[in-house]
């Protein structure tokens, strides 16, 4: 039977406040917040959910589970008023086995008592934070019916080198085994199924006992070492297509349980043939280098913290690969939904998952609680095709060789699928993974993006992998002025060609995908971190194209500048940058061509696309208009495309020479220059230009791109999905919204409210008017359990409306 959802019908109250409970649906936060400023103690707090639960009759004599796939961050499970378990992480799942404590066809209490109180001795408190830890049961709950013989866990790996598939099954029962058992796995590809093996079970093969009994914590996840129980199977498979990140072929491994020829349990893997490799000298899927690029990602989003259902959960899986290029993402600072990571199996996104925590180490309580947490964390999550690495340290913690030799172990022997990592900010530190991971912060504008890794590791031997840089070295904000987003995007690229210029690095994750609240200890005040390449509603800052632009699919085209002088000191714009991934781009000024610039123009030569400097806003110009000769165009063509990307100040030499060429030997003025320089340049008091940019690709225009002073305003929209499902939970749908001119550029000053209206089957989560930060803002739209179609409305009077249609099913 699969499993039956229980998100619905919960009532829900604080301590202290029984009568006050409110019905409530999960994945639920405990406490609703605002965009920024507020403190973190507001969603610490103890609290319950509570509903009954009906178990029919018919369920006599079979086994009955609860799984709470996340509660943060103490949970107590009653079952009719009597505590059965407990857990002690707000990142992994619990399981435990009801069976006892239930009533048959009858209605049965359920109680989970929640704390979400930072003061607890586990991870990742006892000291402060950078993100915030929000409280509630912020993801599914489910119960699971089984025989009393079932399979518990099968775990699947694949060798390809030598054509095995392997996994490891453990099954629970009885060991007095009466009558056959049989267990026959099959591949399944779609509608074929091939079966592989049938295997008739003796009560060796058997793990007796109750689920849960003496180990509440951990209740089915328990046990050290995967060959502890069970048996294991390997399959000699001749024909399979690989999981790839370009084509993440998935199967599917299905094992029956059979007693007397009954089909007593299904137990399904999906899973990929791939291989997974950090070697010394870079990262190999399926024996081919793979420079890693990726990005770190929270788990949260504005006012609901971490509760959010399936679809946005694969929503930000899909941003990063289709939106940001990416090939990576790393769960910074703990594992994260299934649903994400099920998508990153789906899409060929490789994941860098870690146990929960922050620089900090606490005492052996808390270390103990460190290594279940680790335990569960690859007990629930290994069977993802994605992760290919285990980060088995505190974030950033000290070195500490006797617990981390334990959390190395631990990672050996529950998975021999993967290596270990674990993240650090010190160079040279005790090496006990089999990959040095490092946060390389060493770059900050203007000097080496990354550190050799000869600088770093401690062992040359051994992989090496950058797994943050930038992030707090640059806050940023989509309302920066123009130089300050788009120096931004200039370090990610800066440290993203450095780090592809070293062939020794297995590749980078920068910090970090998206802004995200955090503690009054960091942040910019508001208790917010600027470090995203996107703002908190995921939509791109110019960083973002940085990343975009090492993807194909897309075309993408964009200006470092808007081309207005005025934002600037001195009304010198500056460097200003292509941002493209076409095969050329062509300059226009006022209908006049100028260059045609393509990857060889930019100075970021490891990268595939990166941004290209224009050097040029007079192409041939002046030699046709004015009357000099060819040397002489050309002296004073170099001399003003220096002055418009660096202005009046600090000439070089060689340009100060060639001005007093002209003053002198062509007997030019001063005032020639200057008019001169109002005519192809543009300036202070002239009209503005109107610029234009075409992206080539394969000989055709994909994409154009007009700069000139703004006109009219509109709003412009992107809806994740239209079509919102009520299937084990609520759905949410989130419409990313920005400010732009008749031209699509987005306005980075508009700043002014839009209000949201919502007609039909759909709650708003959060305001109703919502402030456009630079240019942008987002709304979340959750299905409440009725049907139909649901018309959503936003704008203001400036702005006009924008509508867009929501079906619900
Ligand atoms: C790192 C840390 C991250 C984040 C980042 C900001 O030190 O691991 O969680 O705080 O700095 O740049």
């Amino acid at each position: 039977m699969d499993k039956i959802y229980i998100n619905n019908d919960w009532n829900f109250w604080q301590e202290g406040f029984n009568e006050d409970t409110t019905k409530v649906r999960l994945p639920h936060t405990v406490k609703e917040l605002p965009f920024h400023y507020f403190d973190e103690l507001e969603y610490q707090m103890v609290c319950f959910y509570e509903r009954e639960i009906k178990i029919p009759y018919e369920w006599e004599g079979k086994r009955i589970f609860i799984t709470v796939d996340g509660a943060a961050h103490s949970a107590e499970l009653f079952v009719n008023g009597r505590k059965i378990a407990e857990h002690h992480c707000g990142y992994t799942a619990f399981k435990t086995e009801l069976t006892k404590h239930i009533l048959f066809g009858a209605d049965n209490r359920i109680t989970i008592k929640v704390d979400s109180r930072e003061q607890q001795n586990i991870p990742p408190f006892g000291y402060v934070v950078d993100y915030m830890t929000y409280g509630g049961i912020y993801r599914d709950v489910y119960l699971e019916v089984k025989e009393q013989d079932y399979i518990e866990d099968v775990f699947v790996r694949t060798d390809i080198d030598n054509k095995e598939l392997k996994y490891h099954v453990k099954c629970r029962g009885d060991e007095e085994i009466n009558s056959k058992l049989y267990l026959k796995s099959y591949l399944v590809d779609g509608e074929s199924t091939t079966e592989l093996t049938s295997k008739e079970l003796t009560s060796g093969d058997l793990t007796s006992g109750d689920l849960a009994s003496g180990d509440l914590a951990s209740g089915e996840f328990g046990g050290n070492d995967i060959h502890q129980d069970g048996f294991e199977i390997v399959n000699h498979i001749d024909d399979f297509k690989l999981w790839s990140i370009d084509d993440p072929k998935l199967y599917t491994l299905r094992c029956d349980l059979i007693r007397d020829d009954k089909v007593i349990d299904v137990y399904e893997v999906r899973f990929g043939f791939r291989k997974a490799e950090f070697k010394k000298d870079g990262f190999y899927l399926n024996n081919k280098k793979v420079r890693i690029r990726g990005l770190n990602r929270h788990q949260s989003y504005p006012y609901v913290g971490y509760a959010m259902p399936e679809s946005m959960q694969k929503l930000d899986a899909d941003i990063l690969k289709n939106e940001l290029g990416c090939n990576a993402v790393r769960t910074s600072h703990y594992p994260q939904s299934h649903y994400f990571i099920d998508r990153c199996d789906e899409i060929g996104l490789l994941v860098f998952m870690e146990i929960p925590g922050w620089q900090h180490i606490g005492d052996e309580d808390w270390k103990k609680q460190a290594i279940e947490n680790e335990r569960e964390m690859i007990l629930q999550y290994r069977n993802h095709t994605s992760i290919i690495i285990w980060g088995v340290r505190i974030n950033e913690s000290q070195d500490d060789d006797e617990f981390y030799t334990r959390t190395n172990d631990l990672a050996h022997n529950l998975d021999d699928y993967r290596q270990t990592g674990g993240v650090r900010a010190h160079k040279k530190s005790s090496l006990l993974e089999d990959v040095y991971t490092y946060n390389d912060f060493v770059h900050s504008g203007k000097n080496q993006g990354c550190e050799p890794k000869s600088k770093v590791t401690s062992d040359l031997n051994k992989p090496y992998l950058i797994t943050e840089y930038n992030g707090h070295m640059y806050p940023t904000k989509a309302f920066d002025w123009e130089e300050h987003r788009v120096e931004q995007a200039l370090r990610h690229a800066n440290v993203l060609d450095a780090v592809a210029g070293e062939d020794d690095i297995s590749g980078s994750f920068g910090w970090c995908m998206f802004d995200y609240n955090t503690h009054k200890d960091f942040g910019s005040g508001d208790r917010i971190c600027y470090h995203g390449v996107m703002d908190m509603f995921r939509n791109d800052k110019l960083a973002a194209l940085i990343y975009g632009c090492e993807q194909e699919k897309e075309p993408i085209l964009e200006l470092s500048s808007s081309m207005d002088i005025g934002e600037h000191p001195g009304s010198n714009r500056g460097a200003t940058y292509i941002l493209t991934n076409a095969d050329s781009v062509r300059m226009y000024k006022n209908d006049i061509f100028i260059k045609e610039y393509s990857s060889v123009n930019s100075t970021y030569k490891n990268l595939k696309h990166g941004p290209i400097l224009i050097d040029d806003f007079i192409g041939d110009q002046i030699m046709k208009n004015e009357n000099f000769t060819k040397k002489q165009a050309e002296i004073i063509t170099r001399g003003l495309n220096y002055t418009a990307t660096h202005g009046y100040n600090h000439y070089p030499i060689d340009i100060i020479w060639s001005f007093v060429k002209c003053l002198t030997i062509y007997r030019m003025k001063a005032t020639d220059a200057i008019r001169l320089y109002n005519k192809y340049i543009g300036d202070w008091g002239g009209q503005s230009t109107v610029y234009r940019f075409e992206a080539i690709k394969d000989g055709k225009v994909v994409k154009t791109l007009i700069k000139e002073p703004m006109h009219q305003m509109h709003i412009e929209t992107k809806v994740s999905h239209t079509t919102l499902t009520e299937k084990n939970s609520y759905d949410v749908a989130e419409i990313r919204i920005k400010v732009v001119d008749e031209n699509n550029n987005q306005m980075h000053f508009y700043n002014d409210p839009v209000t949201v209206q919502v007609n039909g089957p759909l709650e708003l989560i959060g305001p109703d008017i919502l402030p456009v930060r630079g240019g942008m803002t987002g709304v979340y739209l959750k299905t409440t359990g009725l049907t139909g179609k649901a018309l959503i409305t936003i704008g203001n009077r400036q702005l006009g409306s924008t509508s867009c249609e929501i079906n619900i099913q």
